[in-house]
């Protein structure tokens, strides 16, 4: 068996999270309370009762016997997620059924379980980067060597767009079983478009390779038009295509640990559940009731999350256009995280996020986490606009004490 290595990302996060002012680490689209759900809900709907869902989700919790519940998850649940996957553009799409689905503990969760069913001792897997590193870090240890797994390089002089040629010649030299993707991608903010998409998905099924989107920042295409905004994977008519994703990132409530796997593919999802009595019997059965709620409520949530980053990117633009230069960007067009250009030759950004957490009371996080991207910096635009101008005004203040 590899040796897990740490996740570097989530410790550098954990080490300071809960203790500083301006946050622009966090990746979930600033998270609700389920009052603040059902107020939302109450301004798109007036018809809405926010006491009457009060009064049915107070008796719902107090009155519930908490037994494991729906073992696969509540049909209310599923029949929710069904229609995030089958309002999709409505271009493909319409036909997802709950057989397609399997509930997780978040998209960490779902990951982790796709991988444990798919990736075997030798399997090769290629993998885009940047991106989370869970997707590298857990397949390389099924596949029981860290060279079984091979980077998928993104550029920022591409814009962060894939090279396809050179998709095509890893896929060549290494003959994978999975190609793994995460649209939008964290770090970056890039979503690749429809006719990416496609491309992508034509070059796996040309060679019977599994493709798994890791699409937990979907549908949070804020900057992208209508008719280039890219379906979930399971909708381009390839059967091997898996899609996972969560309640946490588009959706405000990170809390739930609420995720899920959606495929066409009958014997992965019998592969997953399988899997799956082994590390999860069932999720939390007060989870699943709210995430129903949040989900069957998404495009007014989603609504929330798209002005929360709109108005937080003109923040950062305004950020970088005042830096002289020292910051530059390939603008974000989904998601809530964008990767941010330091134009100082060798610059160790590591030190530089961990003074700023330490002396300047902000969390950004260094390229350095995401496979040694030094010269980068994530920052998260899903949270308080206030963070952000201040988390600036911080970083400044550490470049004129460091002589720039
Ligand atoms: C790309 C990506 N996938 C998965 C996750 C895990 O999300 P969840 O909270 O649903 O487990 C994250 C969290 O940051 C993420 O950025």
């Amino acid at each position: 068996m590899v040796k897990q290595e740490d996740f570097a990302v989530e410790q550098f996060m954990d080490k300071y999270e809960t203790h500083i002012d301006n946050n622009m680490g966090e990746t979930c689209s600033d998270s609700l309370s389920v009052n603040q759900l059902f107020e939302l809900v109450k301004s798109a709907d007036p018809k809405f009762s926010v006491e009457e869902q009060q009064k049915l989700l107070t008796d719902k919790l107090l009155n519930t016997k908490l037994t494991y519940g729906h073992i696969r998850g509540s049909p209310a649940l599923k029949e929710a997620i069904c229609a995030l996957y089958n309002d999709d553009s409505g271009k493909v799409g319409g036909d997802i059924t709950e057989e397609n689905i399997v509930i997780s503990n978040g998209a960490i969760g779902a990951n982790f379980l796709t991988l444990y069913s798919l990736v075997n001792a030798d399997d090769k897997v290629i993998v885009v980067d940047p991106t989370y590193q869970q997707l590298s870090s857990v397949s390389s240890v099924f596949s029981q060597n860290k060279k079984n797994v091979v980077q998928f390089p993104l550029k920022f002089e591409n814009g962060f767009l894939p090279d396809l040629e050179e998709l095509k010649s890893l896929i060549k030299e290494h003959s994978p079983k999975l190609v793994i993707i995460n649209n939008p991608n964290n770090p970056t903010g890039i979503v690749w478009s429809d006719a990416i998409v496609s491309e992508i998905v034509e070059i796996c099924k040309a060679d019977d390779i599994w493709l798994m989107c890791d699409e937990v920042y979907r549908p949070l295409y804020h900057s992208v038009p209508q008719d280039e905004q890219p379906k979930s994977i399971i909708n381009y008519g390839y059967t091997k295509s898996i899609s996972t994703s969560s309640t946490s990132k588009a959706f405000a409530f990170a809390g739930l640990r609420l995720g899920w796997v959606v495929s066409r593919e009958k014997s992965l999802i019998r592969d997953l559940f399988s899997k799956r009595d082994y590390n999860t019997i069932a999720v939390s059965t007060v989870d699943d009731f709210i995430a129903t709620l949040v989900i069957q409520n998404y495009k007014t949530v989603l609504q929330r999350s798209y002005d929360i980053c709109l108005e937080n990117i003109k923040v950062i633009q305004k950020a970088i256009d005042e830096s002289n230069g020292l910051l530059s960007w390939v603008k974000p067009r989904g998601g809530t995280t964008c990767f941010i250009k330091i134009n100082i030759p060798n610059i160790d950004t590591y030190k530089l996020c961990s003074e700023l957490a330490e002396n300047y009371g902000t969390l950004v996080v260094p390229g350095e986490v995401f496979g040694n991207r030094s010269g980068f910096l994530r920052v998260g635009f899903g949270n308080q606009a206030m963070s952000i101008k201040n988390g600036f005004i911080e970083l400044n203040k550490w470049f004129k004490n460091n002589g720039y």
